[in-house]
């Protein structure tokens, strides 16, 4: 049996956090897309080209352990305006969307282009400020050494080009559930998303 979950949002949103509780609450596999897009974006950075690199991803690439740094970030976010960069990353996200057993997708364009007829389509999002300071405590935690300013004008500029490319624009699909995760906390997030998904199981 297949069922897509589709979960689509800006960075830091909440959205991989979610993706993975509702995954696991309901024994679905979970691909986070950025992922693709990050592990391009560090290929760049080594010298490789954009859209040969994209054409070339193999699954281990998503392994690597440098794809959550901030440059990295990017990167990601440059590369993702390049629409043979993403014609390339399609058919992976489709099959895995459809494969047996049901699979959450989360990412910027699930649910407008990668998979339009998912079954369940959520897309999370916060306040700019909520992002940065949340994505700024992440990113001390893991040892970076970042200011709550540099993240706060990392993360608008990723909303920027996130939001104004023309291929695949980040933007919630019509029949998405919108949850702003501003004033909650993960267990109220987790528990509307997975309110939202029962909902259309039935
Ligand atoms: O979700 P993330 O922060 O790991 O994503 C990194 C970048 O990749 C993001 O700024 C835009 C791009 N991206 C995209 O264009 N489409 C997706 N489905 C996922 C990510």
């Amino acid at each position: 049996m297949a069922f897509t979950i589709a979960i689509d949002g800006p960075a830091a949103a909440g959205k991989g956090t979610i993706s993975k509780a509702v995954a696991a609450h309901f024994g679905f596999a979970h691909l986070d897309t950025g992922l693709l897009y990050r592990a391009v974006g560090a290929k760049v950075l080594a010298g490789a080209d954009p859209v040969e690199a994209a054409r070339a991803l193999r699954a281990e690439d998503l392994e690597a352990d440098n794809l959550r740094t901030p440059d990295v970030a990017q990167a990601a976010s440059k590369v993702a305006v390049i629409a043979d960069v993403r014609a390339a990353l399609v058919d992976f996200q489709r099959a895995f969307a459809r494969r047996d057993g049901g699979a959450v997708l989360d990412g910027r364009d699930i649910g407008t282009v990668i998979c339009p007829d998912a079954e369940a389509k959520l897309f999370v999002t916060a306040s700019v400020e909520a992002r940065a300071d949340r994505r700024y405590r992440e990113l001390l935690g893991n040892g970076h050494d970042v200011t709550l300013e540099d993240v706060a004008a990392d993360v608008r500029a990723r909303d920027e080009r996130d939001q104004s490319r023309a291929a695949a624009p980040l933007k919630p699909a019509e029949d998405a559930v919108l949850i702003d995760t501003s004033d909650l906390t993960i267990e109220q997030a987790v528990a509307r998303a997975i309110a939202v998904v029962d909902a259309v199981r039935g």
